[in-house]
């Protein structure tokens, strides 16, 4: 297991869609060869851990983050009715791009074959006056669920929480019935506070909402951050 800031070589991320530019056309001929392939910049990743990446949100990952989020296992997830279009998914990131003080995003990447490839999407959402955060996640990349993935990203995201941004509780709600979600959220150390009785639906059908929380004195996951700012691998164990 390895635990680290990190900034890999640019290179290939297979298996994302795209769409072809000019200078593809004119360098290449035909642009069929993307459908299965995307060029892109290198990734900067502020931590990885166990083959799993977190980094800033990306500009170039716009389409992406909107297929993702307009998939329909993700839609269920959180229980949107609609989608949404990609004009309005792309003025959202452009905001968010901007930044601010009260939310931290992140891509997540899954490292594969000597890359790392995005797979999905997390999110704090911060509460300055009494230092707490709402925590969303996606894995959008069918591919990539059930292998760990989310269980590690959001054990990374507590960390950061804790240890970068000095948050007194992070929470979230889940539907009662998304068994995955809530296996992955216990595994990372949030634990079951409450539910809220047929607040949301799954399928068309009524369904409770669980709340989860996790605080730092009960944190026992790897200390990326420390590892990273201290420059030790004690913290990694
Ligand atoms: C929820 C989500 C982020 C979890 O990420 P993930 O990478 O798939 O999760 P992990 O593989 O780390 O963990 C899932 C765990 O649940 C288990 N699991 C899967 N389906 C399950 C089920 N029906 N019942 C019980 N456990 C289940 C898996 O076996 C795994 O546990 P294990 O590692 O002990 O075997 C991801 O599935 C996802 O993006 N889903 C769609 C969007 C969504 O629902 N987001 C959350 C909204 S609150």
């Amino acid at each position: 297991m390895e635990g680290t800031s990190h900034a890999p070589n640019p290179t290939r991320i297979p298996g994302l869609n795209s769409c072809p530019s000019e200078r593809d056309e004119a360098e290449h001929g035909s642009t069929d060869f993307l459908e299965s392939t995307i060029e892109t910049i290198a990734p900067d990743l502020w931590l990885t851990y166990d083959g799993v990446g977190l980094g800033p949100l990306r500009a170039d990952l716009a389409e992406t983050y909107w297929r993702w989020e307009n998939s329909l296992p993700v839609m269920a997830g959180y229980a949107r009715q609609t989608p949404e279009s990609l004009t309005e998914r792309s003025a959202g990131l452009e905001a968010r791009l901007e930044g601010s003080a009260d939310q931290t995003r992140f891509t997540i990447y899954r490292h594969h074959d000597d890359t790392w490839a995005p797979v999905g999407m997390t999110s704090l959402l911060i509460d300055d006056r009494y230092r707490t955060g709402e925590f969303f996640i996606y894995i959008g990349e069918p591919d990539n669920r059930g292998h760990g993935t989310g269980t590690i990203a959001t054990t990374m995201v507590l960390d950061w929480a804790f240890h970068v941004t000095a948050l007194r509780c992070v929470y979230l709600e889940v539907l009662a019935n998304n068994a995955a979600a809530i296996h992955a959220y216990e595994k990372a150390g949030f634990r079951t506070v409450g539910t809220r009785r047929r607040t949301g639906s799954r399928l068309s059908q009524p369904a409770s909402e669980v709340i989860m929380d996790a605080i730092p004195e009960e944190y026992t996951g790897p200390r990326l951050v420390e590892a990273a700012v201290l420059g030790n691998r004690q913290s990694l164990r």
